[in-house]
């Protein structure tokens, strides 16, 4: 009979010499396919002797069951080691720099409104917005410029041809506010307004901010007081100089420019104001004698430019990414 002992020593020893899986599987193949020794064996069973066939078999079984699991045991060591070299081989550097994700920032000019909005909001002031075409009545009109007032001609106006116009000013949320809300009110209006100008200095858009504060004792040392007090937290200058420079506006009586001196020792413009024409509260259904109080507007971009120290209008609308980045 054949030493079946022998056998799984044999076996156990390719087993074991197998270096992966591959080569595992060829011993596989030898001894447990259909050709492999282990099937030689059954065959060879068939001249035994009746007595020695269930011997044999017994011994064959355990033969196979044993050669099964050496070749299962090794297949799961093979394996195991083929993913340590793989994992070894795949290590990530976590010290290598990273590709960078670029993080994004609001624009300047948007920065510039929630930092106006802000301070007036300190002093109870609401946002409330208007359209940007508007009508005669709204840009002009009812802000005591009539036809062919002169005042029109310095506000080069895109006009529709039907009636409608570009806003030239936040001024018209003035008028479309108080007709809604009546008196008294504190409100902003941020917003884009149209004028056909274009250079260094001007856009044929640009974004203005419109203050409305209407009450039964506002007086023009509220306007002052709050404006200047405004222009200096605004450029963080507690020592910033200002100047009321009188001027004029058919919405507004008296009017007033305001100026702030620049680094260099310029005066620089930043924003028209003045007590509320007592036309336009006619024309809104308020009451002059029982209700005043000031507006102003002032520039967005001057502002901007001012604070950051641009000298070019225009690059706050080109969206070139190396300007906008420095806004983060
Ligand atoms: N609307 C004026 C302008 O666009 C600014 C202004 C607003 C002046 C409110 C006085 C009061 O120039």
């Amino acid at each position: 009979m054949i030493d079946t002992e022998e056998q799984l020593a044999r076996a156990l020893e390719a087993v074991a010499g197998a270096a992966d899986l591959k080569a595992l599987d060829d011993v596989r193949v030898g001894w447990m396919g259909k050709k492999g020794h282990i099937t030689d064996l059954m065959k060879s069973m068939g001249s035994l002797t009746a007595e020695e066939r269930p011997v044999m078999g017994q011994k064959v079984n355990d033969l196979k069951r044993a050669v099964a699991a050496s070749i299962e045991d090794r297949k799961t060591a093979l394996a195991d080691d083929a993913l340590r070299e793989k994992l070894l081989a795949e290590t990530v550097d976590v010290t290598l720099a990273g590709t960078g994700q670029q993080s994004g920032g609001l624009h300047p000019v948007t920065q510039t409104i929630e930092r106006i909005t802000s301070l007036f909001g300190q002093l109870g002031f609401t946002v409330a917005e208007g359209p940007e075409i508007e009508n005669d009545f709204y840009n002009f009109e009812a802000l005591n410029i009539p036809a062919h007032h002169p005042a029109r001609a310095m506000h080069d106006t895109f006009y529709f041809g039907d009636g409608k116009l570009l806003r030239t000013h936040t001024s018209s949320v003035q008028i479309r506010h108080m007709q809604n809300n009546g008196a008294p009110c504190r409100v902003l209006s941020p917003g884009r307004v149209y004028r056909c100008d274009s250079d260094q200095t001007h856009t044929p858009m640009f974004h203005q901010v419109e203050g409305l504060y209407i009450d039964k004792h506002v007086s023009f040392s509220d306007l002052m007081g709050h404006l200047e007090q405004f222009l200096k937290l605004f450029f963080d200058q507690g020592d910033m100089e200002v100047r009321f420079r009188p001027s004029y506006f058919p919405f507004t009586e008296p009017s007033t420019e305001v100026d702030v001196r620049a680094p260099g020792g310029k005066w620089v413009e930043v924003l028209g104001s003045g007590l509320v024409h007592p036309n336009v509260l006619r024309a809104v259904g308020v009451d002059p004698n029982e209700f005043q109080g000031y507006a102003f507007g002032l520039g967005v971009e001057r502002l901007a430019m001012m604070r950051y120290g641009a000298d070019d209008l225009r690059v706050f609308f080109e969206n070139d990414v190396r300007f906008l980045s420095q806004f983060r």
